[in-house]
């Protein structure tokens, strides 16, 4: 080979190792780029761990500062707020009532004919309504007006049916924000939470603003109850259900009510109730422990939140947030590595990615996660993301949701052991003793709310660590029910059995 074969030959095999090193370099950069978005997964996973023994312990704080919320006035994060119901209605309660159901993105007005035996809710009619987004942050005169007049025109749809004799209907009002109750039908809003802000409304009784509205449209309507849906989850379950001593929502926000006995509410020993007993909102959604597994996303969700430092466990269990802790995981996955193609703008954008849009990726059962790709295309704008990736996004879904669902489990745990319901604390709490050999008692929790009801991986995740947390002995025994609608026909069920002046069973001493 002369001298210019030689050269060639060299120069030949220089491209090639030149090639060689670039093919290998893009791989191994591309290995790189998707073992950093494998961290971030990883770095989730170890940070929203919730094994039962964490569990058990949040169990053990949520019974604790549920003690400390009724011994004291702003004894605990849990309001432990009195609702004056010392009784929920049993089925004798008859004749057609109003509900107005206020609490998230919809409300509702319904109409409920009740029959007079247990089984008797003879007839109900819904209507729903969106409430226009500059609404839930104007005045309160703006929303109560709007609400006023939906419900005058749905009274009015009444036709010449039942009521067009009876003089003043009676209504109930589901209001579901932290409200200080003055009396069964009174309160006071304590403040807001999800994404509503009416500033001028803290403070003042909702049920006069709504009064005051409902008048000036001309209707003879009077607020026989005013209650939080967890409350109206409760009454209506109770109706079903005599077992029935808890209600959890697990919606847009979350919160839970549950029967309470009065002599252990020793914030408010001066009041008496002929039952022994009242229904107690805890408010569960600002309950807050050290046990809980926290992330960085869960810190800056809340920093850039209205309400930073409130509602620590509503934000890491409630459709409010869930889709937005999703999307601040695959923001870093993006920044940090290049899985998902250039940073989408739309990634920066809170609360675009919503839950329910979580949830469909969650469960999408595509064999190419078709779903998955066209929410990331048409949500988040981030087109053709291969599949490897959008497996990577189910699973921040799946670490999400079931740190969520575990912990919403342990809360309801805690309820039941602060009730001697949960089998611990020497089992006999939770039983009947019947002579031998003892039975372990039935209790029953209704429960609403779209994360529960419609999202089923999160259900599963909720029952399966209540059945872990309870232990195979006692969790048969504990039901967790759904209540459809619980929230509006309860309200319904109160206001019935508040309207006769006879009811009138809370006094003070
Ligand atoms: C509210 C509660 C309500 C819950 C569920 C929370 O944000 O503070 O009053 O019961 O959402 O709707």
């Amino acid at each position: 080979m002369g001298k210019v074969g030689v050269g060639l030959a060299v120069g030949c095999a220089a491209a090639a190792c030149v090639i060689a090193a670039a093919v290998v370099g893009r791989r191994v950069r591309r290995r790189r780029t998707w073992r950093r978005a494998v961290v971030v997964l990883e770095e989730l996973e170890q940070g929203c761990a919730a094994a039962v023994g964490r569990l058990r312990q949040v169990v053990d704080a949520m019974a604790v500062e549920m003690h400390a919320g009724l011994a004291s006035e702003g004894g605990s994060k849990l309001k432990m707020l009195l609702t004056f119901v010392d009784s929920l209605p049993h089925g004798s309660e008859k004749g057609t009532y109003y509900a107005l159901d206020l609490g998230g993105t919809n409300f509702r007005v319904l109409r409920v004919q009740l029959g007079g035996n247990s089984s008797a809710i003879l007839e109900h009619d819904v209507e729903q309504k969106p409430i226009p987004q500059d609404l839930m942050t104007s005045t309160s005169e703006d929303l109560f007006d709007f609400i006023a007049s939906s419900l005058k025109e749905f009274v009015e749809k009444e036709g010449d049916r039942e009521l067009s004799s009876v003089k003043r209907r009676e209504l109930g009002f589901t209001f579901s924000f932290p409200v200080k109750q003055t009396s069964v039908s009174s309160g006071i809003l304590i403040k807001w939470t999800k994404g509503f802000s009416i500033e001028n409304l803290v403070g003042k009784d909702v049920s006069e603003c709504l009064e005051q509205a409902i008048s000036k449209r001309g209707l003879d309507m009077r607020v026989a109850a005013l209650v939080n849906d967890t409350v109206g989850t409760l009454a209506l379950g109770h109706y079903h259900d005599e077992d029935t001593v808890a209600a959890v929502i697990i919606g847009t926000g979350t919160n839970a009510c549950y029967l309470e006995r009065a002599d252990a509410i020793i914030k408010s020993q001066g009041w008496l109730t002929t039952s022994g007993g009242m229904v107690v909102n805890m408010e569960w959604g600002n309950f807050w422990s050290a046990h809980m597994p926290r992330t960085s996303y869960d810190v800056d969700l809340d920093a850039d939140s209205p309400n930073p430092n409130d509602q620590g466990f509503e934000k890491m269990i409630s459709g409010m947030y869930l889709g937005d802790i999703v999307r601040r995981v695959i923001l870093r996955m993006s920044q940090e590595s290049d899985v998902f193609g250039p940073v989408s703008s739309k990634l920066s954008v809170p609360f675009i990615l919503r839950t329910p849009f979580m949830a469909a990726m969650h469960e999408d059962d595509s064999p190419d996660l078709r779903e998955v790709a066209r929410i990331l295309n048409d949500v988040l704008e981030i087109p053709d993301v291969p599949l490897k990736v959008r497996k990577l996004v189910v699973n921040v879904c799946d670490v999400v949701t079931r740190r969520a669902a575990r912990l919403a489990a342990a809360g309801i745990v805690g309820i039941l052991k602060k009730i001697g319901r949960d089998g611990s604390g020497g089992i006999t709490s939770a039983r009947i003793k019947t002579g031998s050999p003892s039975k372990i008692r039935r209790t029953v929790v209704a429960i609403e709310g779209g994360l529960y009801t419609s999202y089923s991986m999160f259900r599963e995740y909720l029952n399966e660590a209540m059945a872990e947390i309870l232990g195979e002995e006692v969790s048969p025994h504990v039901i967790l029910k759904v209540t459809e609608d619980g929230s509006g026909i309860g309200a319904a069920l109160l206001a019935a059995s508040n309207s006769s002046p006879s009811v009138d069973s809370v006094q003070l001493l």
